[in-house]
């Protein structure tokens, strides 16, 4: 397939999944407004269209809580085909979104959205509108998921992670009862392959996190210490200092130089403590279990996506090795879980499978720190997979067979920002 006919097949996936002011992930499986879909997909959609790919952010801010946080789902139309729905949340909005977070990715988004516009005006207008939001949003996630002020944010529910289902939550879950999770009907498994999708007993843990936090009221001052489910996740919060980062830049360029320092004092602050997940044996960074104080044994990308923060130099060679190893027991980069450990299952649901979007930030990261040929493997490798297997939700890494929802909105997004760079 020719790169023009990669690049209009992707093209009309956007379109086709374009609800005007927002777009969905895919349709069936996820018909609503998903946070860090969102913030990705505006990258690859300004390709298409400026002023479309910064509506796609305004749309997701304007549904930012009064509190500064950003919803992990927007439910901007009712879909009876998507479990748990507004009912089950209950956020008491006007319109409905989940009570929980996404990867804070939009610092990044918007900056290089900034850079890459050819409008230049508009660029400016939107970009300025959206950094308090953005600025406002990076508070909360250190004022309510980081109460001791450690410099790292724990996350409560496994779908804040996006990595929704990985081997990394097994062990944290077990203090999570299912006791009181009523009677439901799950739906995504009458869009994808069951053997693709969470098991029921981690289903269970899912919602009755819901329920819980539901019970409280949705109070952000609460839900941190009253959450049996605390984890501090190296990839999300590399993501968030990353946007951090990219923050302050931008707001230096928009003359708004308190917002650049506070930004910068966040950075600091939580790349000296992000040493504290790293692993000498397992030479990548590890989750921590925030309730047991342990790092959880367990290779997922998620130590890998560190390398998209401002990491320092001896941890980020080290990572970039490791994704050598990786690959030499995988055919297509990123695996989300190290193959080697038994746990691995290349075609369930961040339990092995290679997701674009991982491949992008990782990718980014291994450039910004030097490493070109280990992040040329990784563009090659996405790109491969499309050309085989077309514009899955992700793919099994050992044979690169499609998973998930298909015709994928963030998956085209990424094949037109891999294009450009091919
Ligand atoms: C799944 C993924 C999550 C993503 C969502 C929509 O829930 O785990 O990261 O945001 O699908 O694509």
């Amino acid at each position: 397939m020719s790169q023009v006919d990669l690049f209009q097949q992707a093209a009309d996936i956007l379109h086709e999944n374009d609800r005007g002011h927002y777009t969905i992930p895919t349709k069936g499986l996820y018909p609503f407004q998903w946070n860090w879909d969102s913030c990705l997909t505006a990258l690859g959609m300004a390709w298409l269209d400026e002023a479309r790919a910064w509506t796609e952010i305004d749309t997701l801010f304007v549904h930012q809580w009064d509190d500064g946080m950003v919803p992990h789902i927007i439910f901007h139309e009712p879909d009876e085909g998507y479990f748990p729905g507004p009912d089950v949340w209950d956020v008491g909005r006007e319109t409905p979104t989940t009570g929980i977070t996404q990867p804070a990715v939009a610092g990044f988004a918007v900056k290089r959205l900034y850079e890459r516009c050819q409008d230049r005006a508009l660029a400016r207008t939107r970009a300025s509108a959206l950094l308090p939001k953005i600025a406002d949003w990076h508070e909360w996630f250190y004022r309510c998921r980081d109460p001791q002020q450690t410099g790292l944010v724990a996350v409560l529910h496994p779908w804040e992670t996006g990595r929704d289902n990985s081997i990394d939550w097994d062990v944290p879950f077990e203090q999570v009862p299912t006791e009181g999770v009523g009677p439901y009907t799950r739906r995504d498994t009458q869009h994808a392959n069951p053997e693709h999708r969470p098991t029921q007993a981690q289903y269970d843990r899912y919602i009755w996190l819901v329920q819980h936090f539901r019970a409280l009221g949705w109070d952000n001052t609460r839900l941190h210490d009253a959450s049996p489910f605390q984890v501090v996740d190296p990839g999300f919060n590399a993501i968030l200092l990353r946007s951090c980062a990219d923050l302050a830049t931008l707001a230096d360029e928009l003359d708004m130089p308190a917002l650049a320092a506070r930004q910068r004092a966040l950075v600091a602050q939580g790349l000296a403590a992000f040493n504290t997940l790293w692993s000498e044996q397992h030479q990548q960074y590890l989750c921590q279990d925030r309730v047991s104080g342990e790092l959880i044994d367990s290779l997922s990308s998620g130590g890998l996506l560190a390398v998209f923060a401002g990491i320092d130099r001896t941890h980020a060679q080290k990572i970039a090795r490791r994704i050598e190893v990786l690959g030499s027991r995988c055919s297509y980069l990123v695996p989300s879980h190290d193959p080697a450990d038994p746990r691995f299952d290349g075609r369930r649901y961040w339990r092995g499978p290679s997701w674009l979007i991982v491949n992008y930030m990782i990718m980014d990261g291994l450039l910004e720190h030097g490493y070109e040929a280990t992040a040329e493997k990784i563009l090659r490798g996405s790109l491969a997979l499309i050309r085989e297997s077309g514009f899955a939700e992700y793919y099994d890494p050992l044979s690169g067979e499609p998973c998930g929802g298909g015709r994928f909105t963030w998956t085209a997004a990424m094949v037109l920002e891999f294009l450009q760079r091919d």
